[in-house]
């Protein structure tokens, strides 16, 4: 206790010496003891008392908790392989990390936050030394949306190699992602570019010519500062950020009525068809820790013609498995759509307590899906309704169509009607992470209506 403290306060005399980069004047003084007594309340269950990384619920993340005595941080604004600037770390800590089990901490009075940065700083003292300065690096000027050259932006991504980890389309399926590790040896994925929503360090170009100039320290991912000029760091950025969809997180998903039902899933009727996302979380426990969800989201859009509903799935697969373990989708349907079984979720599915739910699976290379009204999961090739599919998968990601009569032909199946309202939720398995059964990716419950 003795040593700590007197730890403690030589820090605490050394980083007060610290130069900062910019608006000194707005940070409050260090106080290391309210900055560890911060950090033992609201971070320590996950980075560790000691900032180890090796917190209580630290195994049940991916990727890990910031092991902070190392003091290598991926989100900066500085060069490669040197330290933060504060307000670096004062934006993580007040914005939290994205696709990542990272929290935001914007309702901590603003000087709990900066104290919250000293401390962090004083758990690497080897790395953050009292000399130190830190210089922000010139990410140039930005060219606006209209001035960017996309064209360059498209051939810098595959001169690069971008595509080698981030995949052609930007779905994270390059040949070198499933093979990626961290420093800290643990297994990691290259970002999904398509989903802004999931970027960690912020999805507008100025953020993504700040990833590619000061890389992602800790991680395969490099800095290109010596590889492109700051111009067409620019370039390329605006070209990645054209990559991301747009989401539509909706409640409900609209079924269009049509008069004939498209034959193809490229079909131009598909472009004017209401699309919903729908968020995947997982529920399964390897060795003791919690597998992050394989397939983070999926978009599903419905047509019907008053007999038959017509349903276009959407996900983002590593790569295409059909054998062995194959890749995987269920549909299921819940009369009661108010019902909302289980927190909204078809996370715990089946447990005690659970309905019986109308589903439909579909394993790639099955030539048809197959439907049954039950609860569980098992020997699907058996059940009893047969389902015309049409699969493709390509760059990153499966189209799947899957036609469902609005009438069920079993007992207990799920009936559609025209202006009626039944609850929809989808599990995905990603064949090449040996996910079958309970080893899966869940969505929440939404509302399908027939209009
Ligand atoms: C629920 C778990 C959890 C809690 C609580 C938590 N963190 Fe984190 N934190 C993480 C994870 C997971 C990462 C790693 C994200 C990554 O590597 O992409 C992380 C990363 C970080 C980073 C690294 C950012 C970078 O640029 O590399 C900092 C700094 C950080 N946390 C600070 C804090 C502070 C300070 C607190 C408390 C106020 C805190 N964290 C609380 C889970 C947590
Ligand atoms: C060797 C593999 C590899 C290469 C090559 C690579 N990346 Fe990455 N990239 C990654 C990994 C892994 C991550 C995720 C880092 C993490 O999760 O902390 C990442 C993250 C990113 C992010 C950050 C997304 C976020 O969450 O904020 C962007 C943007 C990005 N890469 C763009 C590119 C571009 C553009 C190129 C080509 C110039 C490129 N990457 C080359 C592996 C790579």
């Amino acid at each position: 206790m003795v040593n700590n403290r007197s730890l403690v306060v030589s820090l605490a005399i050394l980083l007060s010496f610290v130069p900062s980069a910019s608006a000194l004047a707005e940070k409050p003084a260090v106080d290391l003891a309210e900055g560890a007594r911060l950090f033992e309340e609201n971070c320590a269950r996950c980075h560790g008392a000691g900032g180890a990384g090796d917190g209580r619920d630290a195994s049940k993340m991916l990727p890990r908790p910031r092991v902070l005595t190392d003091g290598v941080y991926k989100f900066r604004t500085t060069a490669s392989g040197t330290i933060p600037t504060d307000e670096n770390l004062y934006k993580t800590i007040s914005e939290g990390l994205p696709g990542s089990r990272m929290p935001n901490f914007d309702k901590l009075p603003e000087e709990s936050r900066w104290q919250l940065v000293y401390y962090i700083k004083s758990l690497a003292p080897s790395v953050f030394t009292p000399d130190q300065k830190t210089e922000v690096l010139n990410m140039g000027r930005d060219p606006g949306e209209f001035k960017a050259d996309m064209t360059k932006g498209k051939e810098l991504y595959t001169q690069l190699g971008c595509n080698a980890c981030h995949g052609a389309a930007g779905r994270a399926d390059g040949p070198s992602a499933p093979t990626l590790v961290d420093q800290w040896n643990n297994p990691i994925r290259s970002a999904d570019l398509t989903y802004g929503w999931n970027y960690r360090g912020g999805s507008e170009p100025r953020d993504i010519v700040t990833r590619l100039i000061a890389g992602i320290d800790g991680t395969p991912m490099p800095s290109y500062a010596d590889a492109v000029k700051t111009e067409d760091a620019w370039n390329l950025a605006y070209y990645v950020h054209s990559l991301q969809v747009k989401s539509n997180w909706s409640r409900t998903l609209n079924a269009a009525a049509v008069d004939a039902l498209p034959e193809s899933a490229d079909d131009p009727l598909w472009q004017r068809a209401e699309r919903t996302d729908l968020r995947m979380a997982s529920n399964y426990y390897v060795n003791g820790e919690l597998v992050p969800a394989r397939i983070i989201a999926v978009s599903a859009q419905a047509l019907h013609d008053g007999k038959t509903v017509l349903l276009r799935l959407q996900w983002h697969d590593l790569n295409e498995t059909k054998e062995g373990t194959p890749d995987a989708l269920a549909v299921a349907l819940m009369a009661d759509a108010r019902a909302k079984w289980a927190g909204g979720s078809l996370r715990g599915w089946p447990s005690t307590g659970s309905p019986e739910l109308d589903l439909i699976y579909w394993a790639a290379g099955w030539p048809e899906a197959k439907e049954t009204a039950g609860l569980s999961l098992a020997a699907p090739e058996k059940w009893n309704g047969s389902r015309p599919t049409s699969a493709s998968y390509a760059d990153g990601e499966w189209t799947l169509m899957i036609r469902r009569p609005l009438q069920p032909e079993f007992e207990k199946g799920v009936s559609l009607m025209k202006n009626g309202r039944v609850g929809i939720g989808f599990m995905a398995w990603e064949g090449s992470s040996n996910e079958q059964g309970r080893h899966r990716s869940n969505s929440s419950w939404i509302d399908l209506v027939l209009n």
